[in-house]
């Protein structure tokens, strides 16, 4: 660009110390009112706004330009920065006492008629349109301060851990199959026929072998690649806040992320963070909870009533019960009120997760109101009543089933009910650190155990001997940390022993072959004096969204793939040339051809 166009100011800085003053700004057209003869504009720049006055008695010539801008034109304005006169402030705009008498103006570009409108800070604009043209979307301003608060948030994460002396290091993204739960993203390699590199699920490994190398604190705001099935939460890349200590205990993870999230969020936001965080063990937060990653911020905990239905005559309860089921309720405080449609709403609603029904008391002023009264004795009924603490005025609802089932289907109806309900504050954030999750977990579809966290994941020393009686009871030094409803992070203490390792892959089911092969490099590290370890890793885009108040983590990506995983601005994934494959040695056969 020509120096002399150059901005002396940005456009939202400007304020009354600066009337008088000769200014110039570069941005683009926001908004353009044509008085005829007069012509306001805002210009806006990554700063904010600034209302431009193009007025006749400078130059009709000028003026008449001006007339012919149109929304995001990409300017330069010169001109004298005045009190704008009394009564058309905007205190709706930091810039809103002044405004910018142009004198000259200069069109850097010219633009088409954006595909939807930029100046609208509230616009329903279909997804696949707003991705498509990402560079638009992001012009948004809200947009532009997501991507803001996500920098501020990642230079808080980095001054924070440097000071306490961990390294930032990078590792390499062309890696060998690391099994974190998902498929792997493959890479042919041009020189090797055949055979493929795979992009890291997590720097896992390589943060474990940093840690072996006598790095004792490492972190890394690494990418990871997952190919997963679609979900709002989840992307096939995402950001990963990765971190490994060695000699540490879990307690001192978990009390400096503790620290590091509740002092981020107070610096970089005006959320309320609840501290200190409360601890749930796994089992504790699905009894409480149904779920092991329960929304903190209301109460609507989930009642266990099993013991007390086992003889009831209400054959729906018993029989689930003797099949080694379980019956449990939540209190709608306030809901008994509910008619026949709500209630029928809110059973198809536990259906959908698998619900065989949802019974219902109501207590009122008038009795109870039940669809399943007349089955339940009067003890049991005023059993429910005192275990759910249902007062006058509430809902109890109940659901008998297997412990999944029941779980599944109450946390989230407890979810559901906690927005509704309007018990959800949106300024507040409510994590957990949930722990004591089990090691293994049975895989009864094909007949194995998997890791709940990962295979490095170290078991509580006190379990080691059930590994070789009953693997099932073995808890994990891990740890997960929620917040409203979210998992945020998961972690643990690692494995560094080969003996141990050996024992975990072959309880997962590989065979010596498959251990070497896949692991032969960590389980040899492992052999030089490898020190006691463990880490976290926090996922950067959901802790974003949550600061956000998102309901997807694509809104706090600058560009991410859509919901069918589909990069729909370059096209992506798409065919490569004949020429590329012949270099790989590969051959496409699509299904139907094979
Ligand atoms: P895990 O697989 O639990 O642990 O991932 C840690 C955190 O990463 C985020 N996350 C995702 N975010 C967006 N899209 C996804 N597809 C996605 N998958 C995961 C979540 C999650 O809590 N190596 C271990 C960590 C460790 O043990 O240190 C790991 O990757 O916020
Ligand atoms: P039914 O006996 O099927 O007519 O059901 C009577 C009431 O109990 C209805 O409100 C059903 O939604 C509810 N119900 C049926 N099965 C279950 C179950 N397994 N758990 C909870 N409620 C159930």
């Amino acid at each position: 660009m020509k120096p002399e166009w150059q901005r002396t100011h940005a456009c939202g800085v400007l304020r009354p110390e600066h009337i008088g003053q000769h200014v110039r700004l570069n941005g683009w057209v926001h908004r353009i009112r044509d008085l005829g003869g007069l012509v306001f504009i805002d210009l806006r720049d990554r700063t904010g706004l600034v209302q431009v006055v193009f007025d006749p008695s400078i130059s009709p010539e000028l003026v008449k330009q001006a007339s012919n801008l149109r929304v995001e034109y990409c300017v330069a304005i010169a001109g004298e920065v005045r009190r704008r006169r009394p009564g058309a402030e905007n205190p709706k705009l930091a810039t809103g006492e002044i405004e910018v008498f142009a004198h000259a103006l200069h069109v850097f570009n010219p633009s088409k008629t954006p595909p939807f409108p930029i100046n609208e800070e509230n616009l329903q604009v279909d997804e696949s349109v707003r991705l498509k043209y990402r560079y638009l979307d992001l012009r948004r301003p809200a947009m532009y301060r997501r991507l803001e608060l996500r920098h501020r948030i990642v230079k808080y994460i980095r001054d924070f851990l440097s000071e306490r002396g961990f390294l930032e290091i990078e590792t390499p993204i062309l890696i060998k199959s690391t099994p974190e739960g998902a498929r792997d993203y493959l890479v042919p390699s041009r020189l090797y026929p055949g055979k493929f590199y795979a992009l890291p699920q997590s720097p896992q490994q390589l943060k474990q072998l940093l840690m072996v190398a006598g790095v004792e604190r490492y972190f890394q705001i690494a990418r990871c690649f997952r190919d997963e099935d679609p979900r709002a939460d989840r992307q096939p890349e995402f950001t990963q806040l990765d971190l490994e200590m060695s000699f540490v205990t879990q307690e001192d993870i978990l009390n400096l992320i503790e620290e590091l999230f509740t002092s981020m969020i107070e610096t970089c936001t005006d959320k309320r963070v609840l501290k200190p965080f409360p601890r749930l063990t796994y089992n504790e937060a699905l009894a409480r909870y149904g779920t092991d990653k329960p929304d903190l911020r209301f109460g609507l905990e989930l009642h266990e009533l099993t013991d007390i239905l086992r003889e009831t005559e209400f054959q729906a309860f018993r029989n689930a019960i003797e099949a080694g089921g379980i019956v449990k309720a939540i209190c709608l405080p306030g809901c008994a009120h509910y008619s026949r449609k709500q209630i029928d709403e809110l059973t198809e609603f536990v259906k959908r997760f698998g619900a065989k029904g949802l019974a219902t008391i109501a207590f009122t002023a008038e009795g109870i109101r039940s669809p399943i009264a007349k089955f339940l004795s009067e003890a049991e009924l005023s059993a429910i009543q005192q275990r759910t603490g249902a007062q006058t005025g509430d809902l109890v609802a109940i659901v008998a089933d297997t412990p999944k089932v029941v779980n599944e289907c109450l946390s989230r109806l407890r979810h559901r009910m906690g927005h509704e309900l309007g018990l959800a504050d949106p300024n507040l954030l409510a994590f957990a650190w949930i722990v004591d999750f089990p090691l293994l977990e049975w895989n009864a579809e094909e007949g194995r155990w998997e890791p709940s966290h990962h295979p490095f994941t170290a078991p509580r020393e006190e379990d080691i001997p059930l590994l070789d009686t009953d693997p099932g009871k073995v808890r994990a030094n891990c740890y997960d940390l929620v917040c409203n409803g979210n998992e945020l992070a998961s972690g643990s203490i690692r494995i560094h022993q080969r003996e141990l390792q050996n024992k975990i892959f072959k309880l997962l089911g590989y065979s010596d072959a498959e251990i070497q092969e896949r692991f032969g490099h960590l389980l040899e590290a492992f052999e030089y004096g490898a020190p006691p370890h463990g880490g976290i890793a926090p996922g950067i885009d959901r802790l974003v969204m949550l600061l956000t108040g998102d309901e997807t983590i694509r809104n706090v990506i600058a560009f991410p793939k859509n919901t069918a995983m589909v990069d729909v601005m370059f096209g992506a994934p798409s065919p490569v040339s004949e020429e590329q494959l012949r270099e790989l040695h590969l051959k496409v056969v699509l299904d139907d051809e094979a």
